[in-house]
């Protein structure tokens, strides 16, 4: 199985993808490690164990990261995701314990211990924990086989602000650190995760899974999507990060180009904004694949499978 470590900030789209992937045998997860992005750091952290333990793996290891972006104040977003980041059902507290390493050890430790190209990344968050991994342990960056990310917009330019997406637009130096980084980059923008649209079919095969796991993604897709169809008058939420785990499992579904992707640290006005170079006009060398395209029904058939598994 391919070794992946998530790194990540639930949120219900988190929360789905992390069950994607405890369901696919294909994956071995090393680790959850979290971060501060749509809820702050004590709730991304107890959320990602309540969504371990949902999903009947309680064994798996969950750390803390950090609690701020590198150089600004903390944006979180509870006008999305609710006051305890996995609004739209009630579940258990965690009885599994949250690990005693820092996250940023964890995953300075678990790459130098493996051969190279062992380990994928998978940041569903701002990149603040992989940024300060890469600052502070360079010679790991050599040692991963790839980050595949949610993170950035092109044509759909922004969600947070008119120009930026929320997980670069948190910690833009992070991400112009891991954009820089040399490392193998696979980009989810919202160019492809606005096309993956929870219906209210989608969303009653969830539920018809008849299953505590189908009901709690029903209920939390449910949740999201009052808040997107207000936004975006479409007909259903965009389940963000799932396309990240997704694409692990069936590249196939996802259509895109390698090309240079810088992003804005300076400029107020559009902060965190990925520049991406679609039309190859800047004749920078190209450092991401950034995907643009996203076979919709294939995804909801392959997550709908997957989440039945738990
Ligand atoms: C991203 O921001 C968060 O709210 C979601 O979890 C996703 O990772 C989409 O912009
Ligand atoms: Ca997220």
């Amino acid at each position: 199985a391919r070794k992946i470590i998530i790194d990540t900030d639930p949120g219900q789209d988190d929360a789905v993808a992390i069950l994607l992937a405890l369901a696919s045998p294909e994956l071995e997860v090393l680790g959850i490690t979290c971060v501060a992005g749509n809820v702050p750091l004590p709730l991304t952290s107890k959320n990602a164990r309540v969504v371990c333990e949902l999903a009947g793996r309680p064994d798996t290891p969950v750390f803390a990261g950090c609690e701020r972006p590198l150089e600004r104040p903390l944006v979180t977003a509870e006008h999305v995701h609710g006051k305890t980041g996995l609004d739209g059902i009630t579940l258990p507290e965690p009885g599994m314990p949250l690990q005693d390493t820092h996250a940023v050890d964890f995953l300075i430790e678990t790459l130098r211990s493996l051969p190279p190209g062992s380990v994928t990344l998978c940041p569903l968050g701002p990149l603040t924990n992989i940024a300060t991994a890469l600052t502070r342990a360079p010679d790991i960056a050599g040692k991963i086989a790839e980050i595949v990310l949610m993170g950035g917009a092109y044509f759909e330019v922004g969600n947070v602000t008119p120009a930026a997406e929320f997980n670069i637009h948190v910690d833009p130096q992070a991400a112009e650190i891991v954009f820089r980084s040399g490392i193998p980059l696979v980009v989810m923008p919202l160019d492809v995760t606005h096309k993956a649209l929870t219906t209210r079919a989608r969303v009653e095969a969830f539920r018809n899974l008849g299953t505590p796991v189908g009901h709690a993604v029903a209920s939390w897709t449910d949740f999201f999507e009052r808040f997107d169809m207000a936004k975006y008058g479409s007909e259903g939420a965009p389940l963000h990060d799932p396309c990240v785990i997704a694409y692990l499992l069936k590249p196939d579904l996802f259509a895109g180009r390698h090309i240079n992707v810088e992003i804005e640290t300076v400029s107020e006005l559009t902060m965190g904004m990925t520049v991406a170079d679609w039309w190859r006009v800047s004749g920078r060398a190209p450092n991401a694949m950034f995907m643009g395209d996203l076979d919709a029904d294939g995804f909801y058939a392959l997550l709908t499978e997957r989440i039945a598994r738990l």
